[in-house]
Formats: structure tokens, sequence, C-alpha cells
């Protein structure tokens, strides 16, 4: 990462100190309420297993991984909720953390923002993961957990791009070649993931106020003005989307259990 990449966490913005929020608690909201067409055909994707285990549960864990994590909140798909907390109740998951299980909506935002009309007012600091994401480390978390208590209103994790990056006027038909119309320059763009981590107030004030559809929810942040930072993503915090991310989980579960001993 070059030297004006890295993240800043001095700003103009009316921030929390740290000190303020050194112990406060931490929710995680989990949008797993998506179908997960490219997957291919079969259960909600959060469902599927991975190494026999639910790709969702992994997810949670993740989460409750982090010792800074108390709650964390899972949306189901609309019609799943009771499913989703019967797995809960069927897997072992740490005593320190709550779950709470509520129905999504239809498109990924409104399951974010119906995770956070769940959340109590004591959380200050809320979390926003994608159950597509099970194989996040801890340390990921943590690190964007850390930024938030510095005082960011909104923190990503993200990674420096392999691949140069072309824009496109999309075909009109399919099977067409699209001419392309800019290449941005690698070096200054990020691929995102999540957790991404908000100041609650920031977030649901983004809920309420930018109805574009979005797929990431520092955008929403990014559209009121407010500052958004980068702290470093990992490559194991990759989405599963299609059915070779299956394939390249179950080898970094099956690693993990070789040198971790689980
Ligand atoms: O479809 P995509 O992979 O971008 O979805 C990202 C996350 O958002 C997934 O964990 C998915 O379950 C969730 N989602 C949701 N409600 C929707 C659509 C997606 O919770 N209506």
């Amino acid at each position: 990462m070059s030297d004006d990449s890295r993240p800043s966490l001095t700003g103009t913005l009316p921030e929390t100190p740290d000190s303020a929020r050194a112990g406060t608690p931490i929710a995680a909201v989990i949008p797993a309420a998506g179908r997960g067409v490219r997957l291919g055909p079969g259960a909600p994707k959060a469902l599927r297993a991975l190494n026999g285990t639910p790709m969702l549960i992994h997810a949670v864990r993740a989460m409750a991984a982090s010792r800074a994590v108390s709650l964390v909140i899972v949306v189901a798909p609309p019609d799943g909720a009771a499913e989703v907390k019967s797995l809960l109740d069927a897997h072992a998951l740490p005593e320190r953390t709550d779950f709470l299980v509520v129905p999504g909506g239809e498109t990924r935002q409104e399951s974010v923002k119906l995770g956070l009309d769940a959340l109590p007012p004591e959380y200050e600091i809320v979390l926003v993961h994608d159950a597509a994401r099970p194989l996040v480390p801890v340390e990921t978390v943590d690190a964007v957990i850390e930024a938030v208590r510095e005082g960011a209103p909104a923190v990503v994790p993200a990674l420096p791009l392999a691949d140069t990056v072309k824009e496109v006027e999309p075909a009109a038909e399919a099977d067409h070649p699209e001419p392309v119309v800019a290449t941005p320059d690698r070096a200054r763009l990020r691929a995102v993931q999540t957790p991404q981590g908000f100041d609650r107030g920031t977030l649901i004030r983004a809920h309420e106020t930018v109805t574009d559809n979005v797929t990431d929810d520092a955008s929403m942040v990014e559209q009121l003005g407010l500052r958004v930072v980068v702290v470093p993503g990992h490559a194991e915090a990759f989405k599963v989307t299609r059915p070779l991310d299956l394939v390249l989980a179950e080898a970094v579960l099956a690693r993990r259990r070789l040198t971790d001993g689980f």
C-alpha cells in the first residue's frame, strides 16, 4: 500500500474520543437473506454447508471470535427465521455472545436496515458482515473495530487489486463485445470486504437518508459526505459467490484444521 493510501484517522469530523469508546460493546449485523443464485440451484446461500457446517454458522463464529462482539443479529431469509434460529441452537457458539434472528427483506440494503431496527440502544458501534464471507479472520474484525473506536465514523477492510480493471459501456445485447471507456489507476483502487464498522448513529442516518440501491453500507455513509477509511483486509475474507469459491473455502478450512487443530 502506498503512503497516501494509508487510513488517516485524523480528520475534521466531530468524533467520539477513543477513551470514551474503549470498552463499548459491539454488535454485528449479518445479512444472510440472499438466495445466492450465482452459486447455482439449492438452499439459500448462507445455509449451504462448508465442510458440513452452514456458511452462516462459520460467519457467526467469525464475528463472535472477537472478544469485543457481544451481540450478533442474524438477518434470515424472510421465510427462514425459525430454521436459522434452530441452526444457531444446534451449533456450539461462544457463551459470552448473545444472538438475535430477524427476517430479512428483498434487497441486501433492506435486510441490513431490518437488522439495525433490532439493535438495542446500548450498542454505539455496529459491524455489518456478509454471511457470504464466512472465513474472515478475527484479526480483520478487530482491526475494523479498533479504527471505529479510534473515531472513524465508517471503516472498511479492503485489499489492493491483482487484476487491472476496465470500465466498459455495457453491450446492448448479450454476447456482443463491450467497448472499454476507461482504465482506472489500479494503485488507487481497493477491493472492499466486510465486516464494515460504523458509528451506530451514522449508519442509521445513512439508511434513513440514502435510497439508491447499494451493495455496500460504507458507500451510503460516503453519500452523506462523511469520512470512510480503509484498513487492511484479508485474502480469506473473500466472498463465496460462485461454485469455485466453495472449493476454495473448503480448502481454507482444511488447512486451518491442519494448522490450528480444529
Ligand atoms: O448477493 P450478495 O452476495 O451480494 O449478498 C451479500 C450478502 O447480503 C449475503 O450474505 C446475502 O445473504 C445478503 N442479502 C440479504 N438480503 C437480500 C440479499 C442479500 O441479507 N435480500
